[in-house]
This record gives structure tokens, C-alpha cells and sequence, in this order.
């Protein structure tokens, strides 16, 4: 369930891994909206994370939704190793697909909601004929491979016009933020227009705090950010 209409995807990558039983049940009990599974391959970005063995364990042990934010070379070649349930969002990157179009038509054939990840370096022009393919834009706010990055300021303008692009046609399409999602940046996402915000270390999974704690501080951020936005627009 969304908090005050912003959703929470909790970076799997960035779990207690020795107490993932444990934290499961935590994100459950805070209504986590999503689980954000970061999938790569060595390729795309430099370095591995899980694939659908440990993934399906996961699922198998949770009723949270899934959220697949796909860090894959041409993902079209493991779209059939994820499970569509209901609600699912399975996310690929402008610069890893050959046939974008296509790729985001299949991903609704296989029951996803497709969504589209954009890099720092990457323009809002260049999605203009696949938007209304898509449930999810996430603007990447780092670099996509690593855990811990500072964020890239120049993509919190890119957020606003996406979501100015957004309000002027009218898509219904959420817009996400990934990277250093953390309580001093969040306010400014939200003010630019973030609805969804995926949390990993510099949001939720925080060395010392316990989920709980670091939640109430991350719902915090999202009243200050909701309180800017509202004065922005007056
Ligand atoms: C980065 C990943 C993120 C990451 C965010 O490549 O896509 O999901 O886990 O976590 P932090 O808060 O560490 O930037
Ligand atoms: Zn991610």
C-alpha cells in the first residue's frame, strides 16, 4: 500500500542477506509496495547480482509484488525465466535493447507491466515513440551497477520534464527513482515529481537502524518532499 501516494520498492540487493527470512516479513508488516529485484549480467553493467533460482525462492516465500529492474544485455533472452504474477512491473534499459519497441510489446504478451529504465546519460527524446508501451519510467539517479553511489544531480531535471511530458499528455505511467534514493534526496525527487521511489542503502537498508526505524525516517523525507512539491506549485 502506498504512502501518502508515493510507492516503496525495497532493493533486494541491499538486504541483510543472513536474515532475508526475517526482513521479509518486516517490509510485509511495513506494506512495502515492491521488492526490487536488480538483475545483472557482467555485460551490461560490470558486475553480478542474483538470477531465478534465488529469485524464485524469494517469490515463493512472499506475497510483496514483484518489481524486475533488468541490467541485462538484449533482456529479451530471459524475459521467459521470470514469473508474471499479477501487478509485477519487469523494467528493461533504453541502452540494452536492439528492438526496444518490440521488446516492451512482448513484455505485455507475457503479462508484465513493462517499464523502461534510463541511464544518467540518456535523453527523454529518445523514448518518445515507446512511451505509451510502458507503466514505468525509472530515471536512473547513478550510474546503474553499484550499491552506495552519490547521486548524479543533472537527473533530477530530467525527472521534472518527465513528469511535466506526463501531466501535458496525460499517459498513466508512474515514475520512478533508483540510486541514492536516500532522506536528504528524496524530498527534492518527490518536489520533481518522483511517485516511486526504490530504497537500498541510502534509504531503508541503513548499517545501525533497523528497518523500522529507517522507514519512519524515509516516510519523513516523503511528507518534506510532498510539502515542497505543494509549495512549488502555488
Ligand atoms: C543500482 C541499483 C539500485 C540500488 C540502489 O544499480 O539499481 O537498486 O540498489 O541502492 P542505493 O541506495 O545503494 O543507491
Ligand atoms: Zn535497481
Amino acid at each position: 500500500m502506498s504512502y501518502k501516494g508515493i510507492e516503496i520498492a525495497a532493493s533486494v540487493m541491499c538486504m541483510d542477506w543472513l536474515c532475508i527470512g526475517e526482513q521479509l516479513s518486516t517490509l510485509k508488516q511495513l506494506k512495502i509496495d515492491y521488492l526490487h529485484f536488480d538483475i545483472m549480467d557482467g555485460v551490461f553493467v560490470p558486475t553480478l547480482s542474483i538470477g531465478p533460482l534465488v529469485v524464485n525462492q524469494i517469490r515463493e516465500n512472499t506475497t510483496i509484488l514483484c518489481d524486475y529492474h533488468i541490467m541485462v544485455e538484449e533482456p529479451r533472452r530471459i524475459f521467459e525465466q521470470y514469473t508474471a504474477e499479477e501487478g509485477s512491473y519487469f523494467s528493461i534499459h533504453y541502452e540494452a535493447c536492439r528492438n526496444l519497441h518490440r521488446d516492451l510489446v512482448m513484455l505485455r504478451k507475457l503479462n508484465f507491466r513493462p517499464g523502461l529504465v534510463l541511464n544518467p546519460a540518456t535523453t527523454l527524446e529518445n523514448i518518445e515513440y515507446v512511451i505509451e508501451e510502458v507503466d514505468k519510467i525509472t530515471i536512473m539517479m547513478v550510474n546503474p551497477g553499484y550499491v552506495g553511489q552519490k547521486l548524479v544531480p543533472q537527473t533530477l531535471d530530467k525527472v521534472r520534464k518527465l513528469r511535466e511530458w506526463r501531466d501535458r499528455v496525460k499517459y498513466q505511467l508512474k515514475i520512478a527513482v533508483d540510486g541514492n534514493v536516500s532522506f536528504d534526496n528524496i524530498p527534492k525527487m518527490i518536489a520533481a515529481g518522483a511517485d516511486t521511489l526504490v530504497v537500498g542503502t541510502s534509504g531503508l537498508f541503513i548499517k545501525g537502524y533497523s528497518l523500522k526505524e529507517s522507514y519512519q525516517q524515509l516516510q519523513a523525507a516523503i511528507d518534506e518532499g510532498l510539502t515542497m512539491k505543494e509549495n512549488c506549485a502555488n
